[in-house]
């Protein structure tokens, strides 16, 4: 495996893989990678000839406040299991690369990155959009491919793409979970051992409501009480959990399919976040 860190040998690098007729998956990343990645790493590798993984802890998606200097970076770790998993080339920009001096532009998708996490994190989903249309114009595949765990980040994108004309295909891969069903995510590693017990309340009590909902019961006594079982669990804060539109992310307070369920809760230092269907 490659591993790059500027845009000279990054372009040339994909001319060769081109000239090979050979088509491009890319996985961006933020590291601390975990099975759920390598998952999407798979996925990219059943549809495309050569996978490029980016690794970019991006400052412009974390607020103020939010845990970009405590954020895990482990290059070496992930770069092993990036090469196992029969990743090309490691694109680990320098920031530079990304945010040259004088940068000054950002991307910013109305709609679907309002509620849920962007109301909860001003400015995240523009971080976000930002730096997936850098990515998407530096690598330029053929399919790029995000986790179903970030579904409205996904929702974002999958606009940004339509809206400035990126034709190839954005692929989103099913949430990956822990045996009890806790999704896999790189803020999981935050977790103390009696917190990591507790927070399989979050999928067991979203899991509970979305199948009430499905059998016609009332909504908000619904979400009223799956809220208590969480306070109950050891998660002090609950920045929303939501029922929404699975396809325009709008608010549901009727149940009309397709539905999610959405939410994110604060348990210790640890913001967690899942969603599921509602079926
Ligand atoms: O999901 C992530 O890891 C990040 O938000 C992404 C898509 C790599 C953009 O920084």
């Amino acid at each position: 495996m490659q591993i790059v860190r500027q845009l000279g040998p990054l372009r040339e690098a994909l001319a060769a893989f081109r000239q090979a007729g050979s088509t491009i998956g890319l996985v961006p990343t933020m590291g601390a990678l975990h099975a759920g990645h390598i998952r999407l790493i798979e996925a990219a590798k059943g549809q495309c000839d050569a996978v490029v993984a980016s690794i970019f802890v991006n400052p412009a998606q974390f607020g103020v406040g939010e845990d970009l200097d405590a954020y895990p970076r482990q290059e070496t770790a992930d770069a092993t299991l990036l090469d196992a998993a029969g990743v090309a080339l490691l694109w680990a920009p320098a920031v530079d690369q990304i945010y040259p001096p004088g940068y000054a532009t950002n991307v910013s998708v109305r709609g679907v990155s309002e509620g849920l996490c962007g109301g909860a994190r001003p400015g995240h989903f523009d971080g976000v959009a930002t730096v997936v249309a850098k990515l998407f114009n530096q690598v330029r595949p053929d399919a790029a491919f995000f986790g179903e765990k970030d579904f409205q980040q996904l929702a974002v994108i999958r606009r940004m793409a339509r809206d400035l004309d990126f034709t190839h295909d954005i692929v989103g891969v099913p949430t990956v979970r822990d045996p009890d069903g806790l999704a896999l995510s790189s803020r999981n590693a935050y977790l103390t051992p009696e917190q990591r017990a507790s927070a399989v309340a979050l999928p067991e009590a979203m899991q509970e409501a979305a199948e009430a909902i499905a059998a016609g019961g009332n909504i908000v006594s619904i979400l009223t009480e799956a809220r208590a079982r969480l306070l109950a669990a050891g998660f002090h804060k609950i920045d929303y959990l939501e029922l929404r539109d699975a396809e325009t992310l709008a608010f549901q307070n009727v149940f009309t399919r397709p539905a999610r369920l959405f939410a994110a809760a604060h348990i210790g230092k640890t913001r967690l976040i899942d969603n599921i269907p509602v079926s």
